[in-house]
């Protein structure tokens, strides 16, 4: 299958580059190695992994459909990530995901490329599932600002004012975005559903949760907080954990969320037509970001965690994932445990302008 891999010289997107090739298949990338995630403009093809590479932006309606001939089925990676720096940077994340998504579809439309397999993310849900003792399952609203500069960091249920239980969330779970990037990645997914529905195409998104692993880019604002630790430990200074540090996360790894993507393209053809089918990818194993943190500095030999008490406001508290159907409808199964998959990171190379270091 020869496979449209866009987004393929950033992180994600060059493990699955090589998960295909490693498959059989036949990846051809296009990146525009935007200045955000190759932070100091790479020559052209100095950060693409071995594959066949176009650079260019996927706004680009003409180089799209020229590197469109000849595919079989698009994986499309290529976003602006993270929370970036401030409400500034949301025309760009609108224009990057949701106009270069956009222009994609139409592009597959016209070229009659009917497969897709979508970076989705976790970030659709908001602050995720909870229960409370009184009212059951809850959802509750954006946290306060003063509750979290006066260290309030758990949601309250909106009903009672009492502590609530973090669950998981299961892929029907109403969305509920809480900052431009998030609502980017759900208007992604709308516009992959209309697309289906309108040429009869299947899709799929996978919502990754924290996905983390060699090749992460370096601390940018853009970047994973799995980054910024390793960052921090890569300069011999302890990873500064914000909040309390019991903020819940599904840590998955890079290789495992490749494999669910060849995973996915493979499948495509067997999955309803006409609709997007969103895919949980997580671990199923949560842990907390000072867990983490603790794990990272450990296996990395470097100073302790320190915990800020600094917050985000575009941060959700707990956010962990159910991936039953993932494992269920394509048969994945995540390879790479919590403590083989950090204490490998704590030593593994990240990206740097110049490639990876
Ligand atoms: N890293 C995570 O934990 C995580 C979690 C959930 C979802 N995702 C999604 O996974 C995908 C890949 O993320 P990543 O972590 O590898 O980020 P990354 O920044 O390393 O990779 C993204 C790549 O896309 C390219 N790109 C961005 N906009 C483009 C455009 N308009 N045209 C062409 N290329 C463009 C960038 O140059 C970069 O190489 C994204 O869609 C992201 O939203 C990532
Ligand atoms: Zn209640």
């Amino acid at each position: 299958m020869r496979v449209l891999v866009t987004g393929g010289a950033g992180f994600i997107g060059s493990h699955i580059v090589t998960a295909l090739r490693e498959a059989g298949h036949e990846p051809v990338v296009l990146d525009a190695l935007l200045p955000s995630a190759h932070p100091t403009a790479p020559a052209p093809g100095a950060a693409a992994p071995p594959a066949e590479f176009v650079h260019a932006d996927v706004r680009d309606a003409w180089s799209v459909a020229a590197v469109l001939r000849g595919v079989d089925a698009v994986c499309h990676q290529a976003a602006m990530v993270g929370l970036g720096r401030d409400f500034a940077d949301a025309p760009d994340y609108v224009s990057c995901n949701d106009l270069g998504t956009a222009v994609l579809l139409a592009a597959m439309a016209e070229t009659g490329v009917r497969r897709l397999v979508l970076a989705g993310s976790m970030v659709v849900y908001g602050e995720g599932r909870y229960d409370c003792l009184r009212h059951g399952p809850v959802r509750p609203g954006a946290r306060r600002p003063e509750d979290l500069a006066a260290g309030l960091f758990e949601p309250r249920c909106p009903d009672c004012g009492s502590a609530l239980t973090p669950g998981l969330v299961g892929e029907d779970t109403p969305p509920d975005p809480r900052n431009v990037y998030a609502s980017t990645k759900l208007t992604q997914e709308h516009l992959a559903a209309a697309w289906a529905r309108s040429v009869d195409g299947t899709a799929l998104s996978l919502r990754y949760h924290n996905v983390y692993g060699p090749g992460m880019p370096r601390d940018t604002p853009y970047a994973g907080v799995a980054s910024f630790f390793r960052s921090a430990l890569a300069r011999s200074e302890a990873p500064r954990v914000f909040e309390d540090g019991g903020q819940r996360r599904d840590f998955v790894h890079v290789e495992d969320v490749a494999a669910a993507n060849v995973l996915g393209l493979e499948a495509a053809p067997g999955l309803p037509p006409g609709t997007l089918t969103a895919y949980n990818t997580g671990s199923g194993d949560p842990h907390t970001v000072g867990e983490m943190a603790t794990a990272l500095a450990r296996a990395h030999g470097g100073p302790a965690p320190v915990v800020t008490g600094e917050f985000r406001l575009g941060d959700v508290r707990h956010i962990t994932a159910d991936s039953t159907r993932l494992r269920h409808d394509l048969g994945w199964h995540p390879r790479i445990t919590f403590t083989e998959g950090m204490t490998a990171f704590a030593h593994a190379a990240q990206r740097t302008s110049a490639g990876v270091n």
